[in-house]
């Protein structure tokens, strides 16, 4: 096993070097840090199921440095998709697209479609630049765990593996990529993320639906329980009533913004002092890590106001207490 030290670089041509040779190398991107690996090899890609110790049901999205790219990778373009990638690209939007033969069904699960998006950070996007080939990558932790928001969670979640880890410092974001399809020419949410559902409705003109993954396979990284501390850990709208079922445990507790039940305890983390979903969204999963830290009985959280990327953080953390 190797050091921090000796996994963590800033040098694009050794990352470049090492992708190109079949391995895995994680990259910082403007929502979470992933699990990058050369999109056109079947080899490499099998190595990222190992390593995340994830479902083979479960597909990956494909990273590129343009929209123009993006035929290399799909087949068809909707008159939507070139909307929202002039406004949101490069950003936190994936779409969902009938994909080309270049796409290896290793890729996607076996499905016919394919995930794609031009991430926002420059160094992943000079290294995308360097590569003939686009990269696949996941969140670079084990899978259901909490994705990694800077280089030491990536270290902390794979160190067995010992992936290099090229240094973006800190993700700007903080919460995965909104994933968006369109089904029978319906636009339709797939997950949640870090654009609002109001900020695509903005742009498409349009309303948008959100997909039922209780009825759904479509997004098959979306069932109930993902995004999980180790720490039992549980989203409610009483805060005050909840605290009082655990007389004598060791509580965290995850607030929303500043609260006067702060007061009494021990071991808590506030999202957003000014109550900004941003801000709070950003802070997420840094929070989570360093509660999971802590080796409490349990962790409570308080939910954010459904408004925005509210609805984002609800999402993860609903998922987090299932
Ligand atoms: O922000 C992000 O999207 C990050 C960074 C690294 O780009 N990546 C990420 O990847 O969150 P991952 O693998 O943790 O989540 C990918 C999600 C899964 O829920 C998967 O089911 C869904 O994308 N997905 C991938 N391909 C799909 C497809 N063809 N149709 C529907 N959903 C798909
Ligand atoms: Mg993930």
């Amino acid at each position: 096993m190797k050091k921090y030290s000796e996994l963590v670089i800033t040098d694009l041509k050794a990352a470049a070097k090492a992708l190109s040779n079949d391995a895995l190398v994680a990259i910082p991107t403007e929502t979470v840090y992933g699990l990058a690996a050369n999109a056109f090899s079947e080899n490499a890609i099998d190595k990222i199921y190992q390593t995340k110790n994830r479902p083979q049901t479960n597909p990956l999205i494909v990273h590129l440095h343009n929209f123009e790219q993006l035929p290399k990778v799909a087949k068809t373009i909707p008159k939507e998709v070139e909307l929202l990638a002039a406004h949101f690209w490069p950003g936190p939007l994936t779409v969902v697209l009938e994909k080309s033969d270049a796409i290896s069904t290793k890729v996607t699960a076996g499905k016919n479609t394919v995930a794609v998006r031009v991430p926002n950070h420059e160094l992943t996007l000079a290294l995308l630049r360097s590569l003939a080939f686009p990269l696949v990558a996941p969140s670079a932790n084990k899978s259901n765990h909490i994705s990694p928001t800077c280089p030491q969670h990536v270290f902390n979640s794979l160190k067995e593996y010992s992936p290099l880890i090229l240094d973006g410092g800190i993700c700007s974001k903080g919460i995965e990529s909104t994933i968006i399809g369109f089904e029978n020419h319906k636009p339709t949410i797939y997950r949640l993320g870090s654009i609002s559902k109001e900020a695509i409705e903005a742009v498409l003109g349009t309303s948008v639906q959100l997909a039922n993954h209780e009825v759904s396979s479509i997004a098959p990284g979306m069932q109930k329980k993902h995004y999980a501390p180790r720490t039992p850990f549980i989203s409610c709208t009483n805060l005050q009533e909840e605290l009082k079922k655990y007389p004598n445990k060791k509580i965290g507790v995850l607030f929303f913004t500043e609260n006067p039940l702060a007061k009494q305890m021990l071991h808590y983390r506030i999202l957003s002092s000014s109550g900004c979903v941003e801000e709070a969204m950003a802070n997420l999963y840094k929070m989570m890590h360093e509660l999971d830290e802590l080796e409490l009985d349990v962790i409570l959280s308080e939910l954010a106001p459904e408004k925005g990327v509210g609805a984002s953080i609800n999402d993860r953390l609903t998922r987090a207490s299932s």
